[in-house]
């Protein structure tokens, strides 16, 4: 009898704050990629974040409703550690850029050396949302701009709510 194979976990980590069209066309190619795909939220502790980790959550769990083998969940703590409790062999990150891959080379180094198991994998987005960043879309809806089309609908609405 042959045994099936292991299902080949990713981790898809960030502040999601908010979650940006960027966001989702990462997380829509890893699922294809990978059996599952489990987006972590941060909590942010040092930062204060613009919408509230369960807001963060929802946003990010209403959006990929329709994707297979995606879930959400926040965590705090070493994105190593959490990986691992779910036996994923994969952290997802979007590389948009050589200042992204900036950024993101010193904490791939430093998560290999926790975890030399677990492997960071970059894909790099569409061209139409390569320029989505969080920190944009925060920085341009606080100056009364508009946003739609750089964030999904439901997370649109969430920022309608918020005083700028
Ligand atoms: O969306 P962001 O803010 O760029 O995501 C950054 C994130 C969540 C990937 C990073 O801050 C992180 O992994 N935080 C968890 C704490 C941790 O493991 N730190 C050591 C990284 S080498």
């Amino acid at each position: 009898m042959t045994s099936s194979p292991e299902p080949r976990v990713a981790i898809c980590p960030g502040s999601f704050d908010p979650l940006t069209n960027g966001h989702v066309d990462l997380i829509t190619r890893a699922s294809r990629i990978f059996d599952r795909v489990v987006v972590a939220v941060l909590v942010n502790e040092q930062k204060t974040p613009l919408l509230p980790l369960a807001d963060r959550v929802r946003l990010v769990q209403q959006v990929v409703a329709g994707l297979d083998g995606v879930s959400v969940e926040s965590f705090e703590g070493l994105l190593t550690e959490f990986a691992a409790a779910r036996r994923a062999s994969a952290i997802v990150r979007g590389l948009r850029s050589a200042a992204d891959f900036d950024y993101e080379w010193p904490m791939t180094v430093m998560n290999r050396r926790l975890r030399p198991e677990i492997e960071t994998v970059f894909l790099v987005p569409s061209p139409e949302v390569g320029a989505i960043s969080s920190r944009l879309v925060k920085e341009i809806w606080g100056l009364g701009g508009d946003i739609s089309g750089l964030v999904p609908p439901a997370v649109l609405a969430r920022m309608r709510t918020v005083t700028r």
